[in-house]
């Protein structure tokens, strides 16, 4: 019989199954280059302490042995045979609203950004020196962004987490488009109106452009008469899109209101309530999250978890309530690149949401229950863990582990 043990279980004397093998460590080494070496091969008689020790240093939790052909255990579970599954029967479900499944969708949603990145930061610095806008262009960008979130929403929001400084927050504009959209969408926008707020809310900041630049590219923080200035680019953006051909209520509405505050302590205008727009409502979240957990000069970028945690304490304050309850449920409780701490010790960087169930995502493991560092990440779905039935206990500040959070999620999710 074949039975799935804990590694603590494991003795010698016992027959495992399957070969384990661990990623070389080394300082040349990357995701590329690593090489496995073979722990165990496969179908071998445990002989020594040593040989379980080292399975133990590799971070593995699960063995499977076969106690037909060595030492029986009390502990664990007999492997169920697999039972053959009709083809049509073999794709995965999607969860609710997915039409392409995440690490698919993924491929394709970072190739889109980085297109749409690059001919926003074109348009947007055609407008800072009194051209006019490519309309077609900004059209075809919104488009690919709403086209990605309509496929995936989860793949496009992950990716909201990679920051980059340009001097017109072009790559802000998306990520706060991605959002915004996320949130809508889960408010029950159709797809043509999804695409109406995408180009508007990609034009959020326009007004930027008109900004001084040695206040826009200020390092540090803002004196009082810069962070007026700063603050004056809602009005400017009004005026750039006034004299602008083609130019709808969504992009004037949003470039005018996303920083207002419910409670009427934003600006431009101090609106209160329902005298702001409901895309303006909804890009303000976005766009103080992406804020957040931005790293400044002046600031280190506030991990995603606690930026939700802020949004979350303004509810019904600054925020439209129903709306940070839909902004929540679309980012999951543990955003992607959320560093966690489940319930084994072990600590890692959450790679993949789960939209069924938020307390339950794909977690990139990098340090084992044996406080083992692991330069290749191995990962655990908290959904389907039968055996051990992980949970996260813990979200801890990235800043105090030397980890690149980016490359790890890479190393995960291919
Ligand atoms: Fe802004
Ligand atoms: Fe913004």
């Amino acid at each position: 019989m074949k039975k799935k043990i804990n590694i603590d279980a494991l003795e010698v004397g016992m027959y495992m199954e399957a070969d384990v093998r661990e990623a070389t460590k080394g300082k040349a080494a990357t995701p590329d280059s690593a090489k496995n070496v073979l722990l165990l091969g496969s179908g071998v008689l445990i002989t020594s302490e040593t040989q379980i020790r080292r399975l133990k240093e590799a971070g593995l939790n699960d063995v499977t042995i076969d106690t037909s052909k060595g030492k029986d255990s009390d502990a664990g579970v007999a492997v169920q045979q697999p039972v053959a599954v009709p083809q049509e029967r073999r794709k995965k479900s999607l969860p609710g609203g997915r039409k392409v499944e995440y690490k698919e969708e993924l491929k394709k949603a970072r190739a889109t950004k980085e297109v749409v990145k690059n001919q926003l930061k074109e348009a947007l610095g055609d407008i800072a020196i009194g051209g006019s806008m490519d309309r077609k262009k900004l059209d075809a960008g919104a488009k690919l962004i709403t086209t990605s979130v309509l496929n995936n929403v989860d793949a496009m929001v992950g990716l909201t987490r990679l920051k980059e400084h340009d001097p017109y927050t072009a790559n802000h504009c998306i990520n706060v488009t991605i959002i915004t959209l996320a949130v809508a969408l889960a408010d029950g926008i159709d797809e043509e109106t999804a695409q109406i707020l995408a180009t508007a809310t990609l034009l959020h900041d326009i007004g930027k452009t008109k900004v001084p630049l040695e206040v826009l590219n200020k390092p540090g923080r803002f004196e009082p008469h810069e962070l007026n200035e700063m603050r004056k680019h809602t009005t400017y953006g009004r005026d750039v899109l006034y004299d602008m051909p083609g130019v709808t209520e969504e992009m004037m509405l949003i470039a005018t209101q996303h920083h207002e505050m419910l409670n009427g302590k934003g600006y431009p205008n101090n609106l209160m309530g329902d005298e702001i727009h409901r895309f303006g409502q909804m890009t303000a979240i976005a766009d103080v999250y992406d804020a957040l957990t931005s790293a400044r000069v002046y600031k280190p970028a506030m991990p995603p978890h606690f930026a939700l945690g802020r949004i979350y304490q303004n509810k019904n304050i600054e925020f439209n309530g129903d709306l940070v309850d839909l902004f929540v449920k679309t980012l999951g409780l543990y955003p992607v690149g959320s560093l966690v701490q489940l319930d084994t010790n072990e600590v890692g960087v959450v790679a993949e949401p789960n939209p069924d169930n938020f307390r339950q995502p794909k977690v990139g493991c990098f340090i084992t229950r044996y406080k083992k560092f692991r330069q290749f990440p191995y990962l655990v779905d908290l959904a389907n863990d039968p055996q051990e039935n992980r949970k996260i206990v813990k979200v801890l500040n990235p800043s105090k582990y030397k980890i690149d959070v980016d490359k790890m999620i890479k190393m995960c999710t291919g």
